[in-house]
């Protein structure tokens, strides 16, 4: 199959967002660009078209999906009640980058939660998103953009060659604003549970409810057989073909001394090292093979992806990658970096 392809970078065409529709409609996948990164979408309410999005990916039948939704009364149907928190969560933070956990309704087939009695719902802030679902007229399964296991796609340049032939259309618009998958919360009680972090913050939230907690697997790593709070903890995610690890210090000359020593034991060994650093450290190390990620840690969680998988492409080595205070955006690209490091990481 050879996926329908628009080019929409600079200016929205209706007729083809209607045509990705009809795909919606008919049970096939349509990629598409969320404010955080790319999803592969299909009808929620569709099995078969859910299923086929699981082989596209090669993703674990016990790993569920989002469902995407572009009104209130579309939540209303796949949901069974939507507390007072979830209320305020919605009022605050809908449409964008946050995903909250309800209890599901039965109209939804098994395969979109893996046979769990909740749903993750959210509904994206993107103009290309909202209208893919306002003229679908129905809610989209769809998980980030990317063959499991790798950095989810924030451009469509970047994941053409992964999943081209795979979905019936492509509505390309452009470069991703966030860069990072949504904030997942779950409700208990007073409490609001970070399952994965995201653009909307440990600090945005505790406007909402004074507790606020963060998972623990959020940082740390899961156990062989552990009962985790989302089954995407478990696998491998967000990993470049390339060894990668992450160093941080909060002491900044510390940390860039450290990189600056394992690069030159590196470079004695005749290996190729890359190192991804912020633009105000770019100067202060050693070798000639550094790219730049930006200046602010909106333009990190921006880059990340993008250059892991540039990166791939270069036959490198090695990719050292500068870690991040655990404050803001800055939990949710450690916890990311952690996982494309596979656990491979410095704190000094
Ligand atoms: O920004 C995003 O959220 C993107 C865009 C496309 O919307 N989507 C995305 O989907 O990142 P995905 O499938 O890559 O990640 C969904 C995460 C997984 O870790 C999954 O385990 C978790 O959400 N999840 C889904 N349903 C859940 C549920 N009922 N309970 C707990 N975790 C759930
Ligand atoms: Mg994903």
């Amino acid at each position: 199959m050879i996926s329908k392809y628009s080019n929409q970078k600079n200016e929205i065409k209706e007729n083809e967002i209607k045509e990705a529709a009809e795909e919606i409609k008919n049970g096939k996948l349509v990629l598409f660009p969320t404010e955080t990164v790319y999803g592969i979408g299909a009808n929620a309410l569709n099995a078969d078209a859910v299923k086929s999005i699981f082989v596209a990916k090669g993703r674990a039948q016990d790993n569920p999906l989002i469902v995407h939704v572009s009104s209130i009364e579309m939540l209303k149907k796949i949901v069974k009640e939507i507390g007072d928190i979830e209320k305020k969560l919605i009022e605050t933070f809908w449409p964008g980058p946050l995903t909250i956990i309800f209890k599901r309704n039965e109209i939804l087939p098994n395969v979109v939660t893996a046979n769990l009695d909740t749903v993750a719902v959210r509904m994206p802030n993107n103009i290309i998103a909202k209208k893919l679902i306002e003229y679908s007229e129905l809610p989209i399964a769809a998980p980030s953009a990317n063959i499991s296991g790798r950095p989810s796609g924030t451009k469509v340049e970047d994941i053409i060659e992964e999943l081209d032939g795979k979905v019936s259309y492509i509505l390309d618009g452009g470069f991703v604003d966030i860069g990072l998958e949504s904030t997942v919360v779950k409700i208990e009680g007073e409490n609001i549970n970070i399952l994965r972090p995201g653009k909307i913050t440990k600090e945005q939230l505790e406007q909402i409810s004074k507790q606020v907690k963060i998972d623990k697997n959020v940082l740390g790593k899961v156990e062989k057989n552990e009962v985790v709070a989302s089954p995407g903890m478990k696998y491998k995610h967000y990993a470049p073909k390339t060894e990668c690890m992450m160093v941080y210090s909060e002491n900044q000359n510390k940390m860039i001394n450290k990189i600056n020593e394992i690069v030159k034991q590196q470079k004695a060994e005749n290996k190729k090292v890359l190192i991804l650093c912020r633009n105000q450290n770019f100067d202060k190390y050693i070798s000639n093979l550094k790219w730049n990620i930006g200046k602010t840690l909106e333009d990190m969680a921006k880059n990340i992806f993008t250059l892991l998988r540039k990166a791939d492409k270069e036959n490198i080595d090695l990719i050292i990658i500068e870690g991040v205070e655990n404050k803001g955006i800055g939990l949710a690209i450690t916890n990311r970096l952690i996982r494309s490091c596979a656990y491979n990481y410095i704190v000094l």
